[in-house]
């Protein structure tokens, strides 16, 4: 079995839920305390073993690209002057995570489009996506890892889910799914339903932004283009359905704590619970949340 060191990351999508904030400034650039939210899903990569990733960005995305290289002047500053120390290393730290590429998706078609933009890239290995909004805070482990060991065990392309509520589950997608009899956590799929109506749910587990795929899914996702009708998005979700059908699916319910950088109260629960675990505010931030909940 080949070992998953490339990984993608869609990054190119409008971000029309956290305008205006995303009209200049991508929502994957969207700050989390200290770092921009993509900078937790490229390092949360690296430490499950990605070695290569590849950013699909669009036009105004660019600014991604500056954050992953070397900034000379701001790195010549700050190591002139000792006590910056802490400050140069996390600039060098952002251009030395891992290699990091960019593609543009020149129309924005669908996440399962921007994915095709990664064809010649990936070319015939398994590879990782990690979706540029969603920012999983792993409880011990890399969640990209806990599914790079599950695809490792099962030989399947692996989808990363949690239980969600039912209202939330319809604006996701619902999973009829078998659970392992050894580990629950591992299960079976067998249909997906995007957006499901109240009558279509067939479980709350939904679907949270990472991915373990074969190669074989450009194929799927070149035929499902073909049949995707003019001025139509094309959804990752319709080529995942049809492996969960054939048998090639496992879903895993997976140990972390994910934030939707794609929506408001994503964005604040995200720099809320961060900064309560960051070494250099947490505790400060931590009496003020407490100060402030006892006025509310
Ligand atoms: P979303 O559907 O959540 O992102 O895609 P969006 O289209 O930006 O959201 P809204 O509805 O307008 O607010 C999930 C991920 O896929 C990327 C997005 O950037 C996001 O990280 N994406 C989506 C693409 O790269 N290309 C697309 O055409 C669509």
């Amino acid at each position: 079995m080949k070992k998953i060191t490339k990984a993608i990351i869609p990054a190119a999508g409008l971000g029309t839920r956290v305008l205006p904030a995303s009209k200049s400034v991508p929502k994957e650039m969207l700050n989390i305390v200290d770092k921009p939210a993509i900078q937790y899903i490229v390092e949360e990569a690296a430490a499950a073993g990605i070695t290569d990733i590849l950013i699909i960005t669009n036009r105004g995305k660019g600014v991604m690209e500056d954050h992953f290289d070397h900034s000379y002047e701001l790195e010549d500053k700050l190591s002139k002057n000792p006590s910056k120390k802490d400050l140069y290393d996390s600039v060098l730290e952002c251009s030395n995570i891992c290699n990091v590429y960019f593609v543009r998706q020149k129309e924005t078609k669908g996440l399962g489009h921007a994915i095709m933009c990664a064809k010649s890239f990936i070319g015939d290995e398994p590879f990782a996506i990690l979706y540029g909004d969603d920012v999983i805070d792993g409880y011990g482990q890399p969640v990209m890892k806990q599914l790079i060991d599950v695809y490792e065990n099962t030989g399947k392309s692996v989808v990363g889910v949690q239980e969600v509520t039912r209202e939330a589950v319809k604006k996701y997608c619902t999973l009829d799914i078998t659970p392992h009899e050894d580990n629950p956590k591992v299960m079976d799929v067998h249909q997906i339903i995007e957006k499901p109506t109240e009558e279509q749910i067939m479980s709350c587990f939904a679907i949270l932004g990472r991915v373990v795929a074969q190669p074989q899914v450009f194929d799927y996702l070149a035929e499902d283009l073909a049949n995707t009708p003019e001025g139509e998005e094309l959804y990752f979700t319709d080529t995942l359905a049809r492996l969960g059908k054939e048998g090639k699916l496992v879903a895993l319910d997976f140990d972390g704590n994910r934030f939707d950088m794609g929506n408001k109260l994503g964005i604040m629960k995200a720099n809320c619970e961060m900064a309560l675990k960051h070494g250099e505010i947490g505790e400060d931030f931590k009496a003020y949340i407490k100060d402030l909940a006892s006025k509310i």
